[in-house]
């Protein structure tokens, strides 16, 4: 008996893995967090599977639906939204299971900052813009930040910032950010990436508040930064027709001249 937890992407339910729809299709268990996860994902389950909805269940009630689980030898798929790596409360089912020696197993998902770069048909690491994204928050009632992840020190970096979770908070972020990014900076809202409703606010920072309007709430991703503008930027030297790489070596004296080219 095994506990597959499946990140299962940001909403479409297409942008779950082809591995992770098959752990679902043999697991006579499936625990899922209802907030996020689209029910139409759950059609992969098997017919006469045991289907639980998590989000009105405590740690202790969700440990006990996989204990029991685990005396019948029941596999178990735990469907968390977008990836499980961050802000999916893995963490600490995965302790209380090690400690209880029940096996388990990590798919990845595809992340929502993925899913709204894609909706913004946008590269956030453009050459001499962004070579960095930081995936951040701000805090929550349930969520205090660790001292020195504020908005206000990844902002100092220049780096492409994926906000999450702060959609509530869109004048506070906007406050923290504009010293050091300025008002003109290219910011973006994805209200539920690749959901059929998804909606899409391209703005500055200045005038993203006003572009919003109150009219999104919880699903929603902030980025800002000036590789958000997707304008502006150098072309990535990899390609460049005289640039010499492994794969394509170039000029009288190569660096790698026995590889293919
Ligand atoms: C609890 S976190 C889950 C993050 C998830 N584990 C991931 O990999 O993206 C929920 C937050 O992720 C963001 N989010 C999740 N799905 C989204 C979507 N489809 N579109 C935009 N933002 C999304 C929102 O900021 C939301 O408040």
């Amino acid at each position: 008996m095994t506990v597959h937890f499946i990140g299962a992407g940001p909403g479409a339910p297409d942008l779950l893995t082809l591995r992770g729809r098959d752990i679902l299709a043999r697991c006579p268990v499936c625990l899922y967090a209802g907030s996020l996860v689209p029910a139409a994902m759950l059609a992969h389950c098997p017919p006469a599977a045991r289907i639980v909805d998590t989000a009105p269940l405590s740690l202790d009630e969700i440990i006990a639906e996989i204990q029991a689980a685990h005396a019948a030898g029941h596999d178990v798929a735990r469907l968390h939204s977008g990836d499980l790596s961050i802000w999916s409360a893995m963490g600490e089912q995965l302790r209380r299971l090690r400690a209880l020696g029940i096996p388990i197993s990590v798919t990845p998902g595809v992340p929502a900052f993925a899913a709204a770069a894609a909706a913004l048909e946008a590269e956030l690491t453009l050459p001499g813009l962004a070579q960095s994204v930081v995936l951040t928050r701000t805090p929550g009632r349930a969520s205090a930040m660790p001292a020195g992840e504020t908005l206000a020190n990844f902002a100092a970096t220049g780096a492409t910032l994926a906000i999450h979770l702060s959609i509530h908070n869109l004048a506070a972020v906007v406050a923290d950010l504009a010293p050091a990014y300025g008002g003109d900076c290219p910011t973006a809202i994805v209200w539920r990436a690749s959901w059929p409703e998804q909606r899409i606010v391209r703005a500055t920072l200045a005038t993203v508040a006003v572009a919003v309007a109150g009219s999104m709430e919880r699903t929603a991703l902030i980025l800002v930064g000036p590789a958000v503008g997707g304008e502006g930027f150098a072309e990535s030297r990899l390609y460049a027709p005289d640039y010499d790489r492994r794969f394509r070596p170039n000029g009288a004296d190569p660096r790698f001249p026995g590889d293919p080219a």
